[in-house]
């Protein structure tokens, strides 16, 4: 069936009903829906063969390009293979291979993998596991989650419990089961990160002190709370919520689904705080942007509180989909192209000249905290509601897709951008920002 481009927006806007949109924004042609027929490397191609240049690797996810020739070649071998079967009295190969490998890049001690489709899906797990693992360790008292302010778990009624981001939770507030929102050690709120993280970690540390016996897990987004606004942080916060969280015997969530798989530098963000989660969960980057999966890593003392003779005292959690083979094989082709082609260290040179290329941008009399981490760059910028907006179509003009969150400018690019490809990236940006501003 040759790809559909007859009317594909119109037939797509009647016909779909697209996510974290207010339909009515391309209803009327306030903001572009691009009709794309096919992807190359960091570009995509609408039906009109205007290409963008994938600046934000279609919502994180992308890592070595699209169509990228390692990754369909592993795919049409294991769809000669198997496509899938359910994981509940079966299991295949991808699937366990998958799983060792992810628990030997974490570092050993999470050998225990539970997979599911999506991120919010992975959050639900963990959240879940956590409560269930007090209750079938005589603790049936800690039951409450800890999030942070402006953090972002998931849009699934229980992810979104433990989501502080008001255009995403208030209209559902009736429906959620109350988390407590402690402070983000959110860099920008002090004079210096490392202030920030202990601000932050003192708030913690007071919640604990009074409220651990009912608590189950603080959940955290390591280093970066992407989806609030890209809002850094010092690893310094994550080494003193680990030891507090040890002390007042709480569980450790790194929610890792954006920030996984070198996204900031290391493979997972964690380990730049040299600590170990109790939970991790992992999306996104995983398949490397082919196809729907997520899993939550845990220690074997999760595990052995749910081993036992009685059924209900297991982890009875399931989705259809669960470690579905083509999806695993897709995130072995890409473990294989990390290792074989040094990608963190080829990031590091990337992010290097990004970094320097978008420097200038620091005394723009608009800008405020341009940051980095790894492969994610941000600004914000001040200005009236609309700009997001305006930058975005300004971007598209610059054949660039970018997409603000509110009024924060970000940059989260495939890793394989070349010379010319930065070079655009990096000039899109402040030519679109000059020409979204008033
Ligand atoms: C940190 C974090 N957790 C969870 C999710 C939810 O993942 P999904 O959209 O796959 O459900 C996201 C998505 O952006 C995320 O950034």
């Amino acid at each position: 069936m040759p790809p559909m481009q007859d009317h594909l927006v119109e037939r797509s806007l009647a016909s779909l009903w697209h996510p974290c949109s207010q339909m009515k924004q391309h209803g009327t042609g306030e903001l572009p829906l691009l009709g794309i027929v096919r992807g190359q490397g960091a570009w995509l191609y609408d039906t009109e063969e205007r290409r963008y240049l994938d600046g934000i690797s279609s919502w994180w996810v992308n890592l070595f390009g699209h169509c990228n020739p390692r990754i369909n070649a592993a795919l049409r071998d294991q769809l000669e293979r198997l496509e899938h079967v359910m994981l509940a009295g079966c299991t295949h190969g991808p699937a366990v291979q998958l799983a060792e490998r992810l628990s030997a890049l974490a570092g050993g001690e999470l050998g225990h993998c539970f997979y599911a489709s999506d991120g919010a899906s992975a959050t639900e797990i963990a959240l879940k596991m956590s409560f269930h693992f007090w209750r079938n360790s005589g603790r049936p008292d800690k039951q409450q989650f800890l999030c942070l302010k402006n953090g972002y778990h998931g849009e699934t009624v229980g992810a979104l419990a433990v989501t502080d981001i008001p255009i995403f939770r208030d209209a559902y507030g009736p429906l959620l089961r109350a988390a407590t929102v402690l402070p983000t050690p959110d860099a920008r709120l002090a004079a210096t990160p490392l202030e920030a993280a202990h601000k932050a970690a003192q708030a913690l540390e007071a919640h604990l002190a009074a409220h651990h016996g009912e608590t189950a897990a603080l959940i955290v987004e390591p280093l970066v709370q992407c989806a609030g606004g890209m809002a850094m942080h010092d690893p310094e916060y994550l080494r003193l919520a680990r030891a507090l969280c040890d002390r007042y015997e709480v569980h450790l969530i790194c929610d890792e689904i954006a920030v996984g798989f070198g996204r900031t530098g290391t493979f997972f963000a964690h380990q730049q705080a040299g600590i170990r989660p109790d939970f991790l969960c992992l999306s996104k980057g995983i398949s490397a942007g082919y196809l729907p999966l997520s899993a939550v890593l845990t220690k074997d003392a999760v595990y052995q509180a749910f081993y036992d003779d009685e059924t209900s005292r297991g982890f009875l959690h399931s989705h259809s989909y669960t470690g579905n083979a083509l999806a695993c094989r897709a995130a072995l082709a890409g473990l294989d192209i990390f290792a074989g082609d040094d990608v963190l260290a080829a990031n590091r040179l990337r992010a290097g000249r990004i970094g320097s290329l978008l420097a200038p941008l620091a005394d723009h009399p608009k800008v405020r905290h341009l940051r980095n981490r790894g492969m994610i760059f941000a600004f914000d910028v001040e200005a009236d509601a609309g700009f997001g907006r305006r930058f975005h179509r300004a971007a598209l003009e610059r054949e660039v897709l970018l997409r603000p969150i509110g009024n924060t400018v970000y940059l989260m690019p495939p890793y394989i951008l070349d010379e010319a490809e930065i070079g655009l990236l990096c000039r899109a940006t402040g030519e679109s920002l000059e020409a979204a501003l008033p």
